[in-house]
């Protein structure tokens, strides 16, 4: 394919200098759709120099439905632009992004070009949608907390009411009462579960990997469907600061779960990471520990998914569906972030802490 060196020439130092520093990925195809420019930022969203994208054919780097040779055709007969929104584009060897894509055709050195802006949104859309869920989850634990207040209050007085009657009563008339205190008993319970942790986390240096021994270990007593367990670790990870006792439980909620989901001789990894550049609640964090909790089981159904950490949204029969949305206040309390990607076959619940200079 010919390559037309021209057009770099043509670009004036000031405008080669603004293309550099877009945060737009910039491609410029000619008449044969044959790449002929592409600024830094797309580089680096099509993961390929300069160098080796300059003379490739746009479809030999990236396919998208959302540009076909003859809507570019038509574009370069009529000049006229188009925007798609949410455009997934494949690339070749990598997963594929969604970006807002726009086309317009431009003319340099006597030669119409074709012009595409990309921006990738995903990423945008991924923290959103996350700090939308986490507000949601908010506001429900706020409502049942509230809810778990007003119930807490009068049990006790019912209790001790029970208690004092029952002096005044035979034996057999205190069958009645002791069965108000033991429900009155189950329902406290029940609302202290409801109410989540409700102490500050007491945050001392640890190694992670000690929760995670620790939680292997529980779950090894008392193991009657025949579970195997396996730890694939990094031992790189540093100490940082947290409470062991509150991520403890928070990981052996999620455990539990898995060790529910999965059949006889079900397979359960736990698995440690050092993850950069995430996420977490919308701030970027440049390091972090990822732990992974990993098992076979049939997954989460797909009614269950966009309200899985919600208080009392359980999928079992006798489950409170307090677990998770306990093991979410706990991570919560150390900045960090749970996550779940489930399909049936492999359930991955990810913890991710961030390591920071005051969390060396
Ligand atoms: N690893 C998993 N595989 C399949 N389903 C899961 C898994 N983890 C959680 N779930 C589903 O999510 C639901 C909510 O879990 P959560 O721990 O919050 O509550 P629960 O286990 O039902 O009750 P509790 O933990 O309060 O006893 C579960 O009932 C189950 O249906
Ligand atoms: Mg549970």
């Amino acid at each position: 394919m010919p390559i037309d060196n021209s057009i770099q020439h043509d670009m004036t130092t000031y405008q080669q200098q603004i293309a550099v520093h877009l945060v737009t990925a910039v491609v410029l195809l000619d008449e044969k759709l044959t790449i002929q420019y592409v600024n830094p930022a797309a580089e680096a969203l099509l993961l390929k120099s300069i160098k080796k994208l300059k003379g490739l054919a746009f479809h030999d780097v990236f396919f998208t439905d959302s540009i076909n040779g003859a809507r570019l055709a038509k574009i370069m007969e009529t000049g006229q632009e188009f925007t798609d929104n949410d455009v997934v584009l494949t690339l070749l060897e990598q997963e594929p992004i969604t970006v807002e894509l726009s086309v317009s055709a431009i003319e340099l050195n006597q030669k119409t070009y074709i012009l595409l802006e990309l921006k990738q949104v995903d990423q945008l859309k991924q923290i959103s949608a996350e700090t939308f869920q986490l507000h949601q989850w908010e506001a429900a634990r706020d409502l049942i907390k509230g809810l778990a207040h007003e119930i807490k209050n009068p049990l006790g007085g019912l209790r001790g009411a029970a208690q004092l009657l029952s002096r005044e009563l035979t034996d057999e008339q205190q069958e009645y009462t002791k069965m108000i205190i033991a429900q009155a008993d189950r329902l406290t319970k029940l609302v202290d579960r409801l109410l989540g942790p409700n102490q500050l986390p007491k945050m001392q240096l640890h190694n992670i990997h000690q929760v995670l021994e620790a939680v292997y270990q529980l779950v090894q007593y008392d193991n009657p469907k025949n579970i195997t367990i396996t730890r694939d670790y990094d031992p790189s990870i540093p100490d940082i600061e947290f409470d062991q006792d509150k991520l403890q439980q928070a990981i052996l909620n999620i455990v539990n779960n898995a060790v529910q989901a999965v059949s006889e001789q079900g397979q359960i990894k736990f698995k440690t990471r050092i993850a950069n550049n995430q996420t977490i609640n919308g701030k970027l964090v440049k390091l972090a520990i990822q732990i992974s909790i990993i098992d076979d089981g049939p997954g989460i159904s797909l009614k269950l998914q966009d309200t899985l950490f919600y208080p009392m949204v359980s999928g079992r029969d006798n489950g409170t569906g307090l677990g998770l949305s306990i093991s979410q206040t706990l991570v919560n309390q150390h900045q960090g972030k749970l996550s779940c990607k489930s399909r049936p076959g492999r359930t991955e619940f990810i913890i991710l802490l961030p390591i920071t200079k005051e969390n060396p």
